[in-house]
């Protein structure tokens, strides 16, 4: 390996290469087993006679933290003799107190990323099942498109995105969610999140009041509060969000009405047709997040925002990361042609575009009809998940909880049944002592009260799985 070595602080030169090569040693930048520069290259480079180097290179090898042999390369030893460190430490001068990021940022929580371990029984949210991965067939598209057309003359490529993926995106979402797009209205990004990212950098300024649905999704709060948004949450009723309780200033306006996310509920058309006019007459922008409705269990959903919307006042989000994977990081978004041109140069501006091989797989992947052969696949092994989640509702767990209605997605939720005084918070608790994770209604809650009761996912948990969960759930719960 190529070693940075700087000379010239204070000591004789051998000794300063000495403790630089220990110090990177010790903090795992040398790995055990790593070859060190051959001493004549690197006196040439550090412009030192090669005794001083074969100096400092025996006293580490009488040390035990290298061994080597003349003409054949010295080597950091496989056991260094000391404890390592693993970690480089920063050089701090002493009260330095560092750099500090605008104070929002001292109150955005991070979102949790996957246990090392995972629990036994995982009804976690919004996470598909990773094993239904197509794996073999995505395999097979990644090499048939690593190829070098895939990636044009190695230059950045259109931020929008890729045009074949932007037509099978257009095609999918038109044939499977009646969304009426062309290849032209869709731009590809890095999960729905990222939409969302580009979205507020384009409508957003420090003040604007954005609604957001309440109970909601955290991170879209998180975010828009992030860019200086005035984030208000408006109440979700069995209809779907209060129109008549949106705040007059709204310039934004977040729904998840295929699936509201947590509770579940898609919005009435009544409400779809109130929201919109609400928007027109007030000159706002809805945000439709359709982020995992592709996964349906009874009935025709009702038509998007989108393709009921006639003003042009929506702009419309899906995502990869339910039908295929979260780690995958695509998503996409569907614009009026107002707003599309600033939304393309955000995304250059953010990140030049999403990666080539990818998008291309993707692209081919749907046209071949895999996802939709994929969607109809993991939604057979959703569905029994589903039931098993209702039927437990409606009997194990019926004493505490009353299942909302939803047959979409990949979760459930449950409210904990009138009058009831369990401690949810003590429950979650006590489940994960047990193995089982799940997650509280009211971790969803922020502007309103914390509602009583549960977010139970079922895309992550295997379906011999579910109802011994929900029977450990029932045995926490109080007799
Ligand atoms: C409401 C909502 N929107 C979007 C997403 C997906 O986001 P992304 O595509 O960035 O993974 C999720 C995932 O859990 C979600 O719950």
């Amino acid at each position: 390996v190529d070693v940075h070595v700087t000379l010239g602080g204070r000591g004789e030169l051998a000794g300063q290469i000495y403790r630089q090569l220990l110090d990177a040693i010790l903090d795992g930048r040398l790995r055990p087993g790593e070859r060190l520069p051959a001493t004549r290259d690197f006196a040439r480079g550090l412009d030192v006679s090669r005794n001083t180097v074969a100096l400092a290179y025996e006293r580490l090898g009488a040390e035990g933290y290298v061994t080597g042999r003349v003409g054949a390369g010295t080597y950091v030893c496989a056991e260094p003799p000391g404890p390592v460190r693993r970690q480089p430490r920063p050089r701090r001068a002493p009260g330095a107190e560092g750099l500090s990021p605008r104070p929002i940022w001292r109150t955005l929580p991070l979102s949790a990323t996957a246990a090392s371990t995972p629990p036994a029984y995982d009804f976690g949210v919004g996470i598909p099942d990773a094993r239904l991965f197509p794996f073999q067939a995505w395999r097979r598209i990644i090499a048939r498109e690593l190829r070098p057309s895939t990636f044009g003359s190695g230059d950045y490529s259109e931020p929008q995105g890729h045009p074949g993926l932007r037509a099978a995106i257009a095609r999918h979402i038109g044939v499977s969610r009646s969304v009426r797009a062309g290849a032209d209205d869709v731009l590809v990004t890095h999960g729905a999140q990222q939409a969302l990212d580009l979205i507020g950098r384009v409508l957003v300024e420090p003040g604007t009041v954005v609604a957001v649905e309440e109970p909601g999704y955290p991170p879209v709060r998180h975010l828009f509060a992030s860019l200086g948004a005035r984030v208000v949450g408006v109440p979700v009723d069995a209809e779907g969000l209060t129109v008549s309780a949106l705040p007059d200033s709204a310039r934004l306006i977040y729904v998840t009405p295929s699936h509201q996310f947590p509770l579940g509920t898609a919005m009435s058309l009544a409400r779809r047709t109130a929201l919109l006019s609400w928007a027109q007459a007030r000159g706002a922008v809805v945000v439709e997040d359709d982020y995992d409705s592709e996964f349906r269990y009874s009935e025709r959903p009702l038509e998007p925002l989108q393709s009921i919307d006639r003003a042009g006042r929506v702009v419309y989000i899906g995502s990869l990361s339910k039908t295929l994977l979260p780690a995958l990081r695509m998503g996409f978004l569907v614009a009026p042609p107002s707003l599309l041109g600033a939304l393309r140069t955000a995304k250059q501006l953010s990140d030049w575009h999403c990666d080539s091989l990818t998008q291309a797989a993707l692209a081919r992947f749907i046209d071949e009809g895999l996802l939709a052969r994929h969607i109809r696949r993991a939604t057979r092994h959703y569905a029994p998940r589903h039931e098993q989640v209702i039927a437990a509702l409606r009997h194990d767990l019926a004493a505490w909880l009353v299942p909302v209605p939803s047959v979409a997605g990949l979760h459930i939720c449950a409210r904990l049944v009138p009058g009831s005084d369990v401690d949810v918070a003590r429950v979650v608790e006590e489940a994960g002592r047990h193995g089982v994770a799940i997650r509280s209604l009211a971790s969803y809650c922020v502007d309103g009260p914390p509602q009583p009761g549960l977010v139970i996912g079922f895309g992550a948990i295997p379906t011999e799985r579910v109802a011994d969960g929900l029977r450990l759930l029932a045995e926490v719960l109080p007799g």
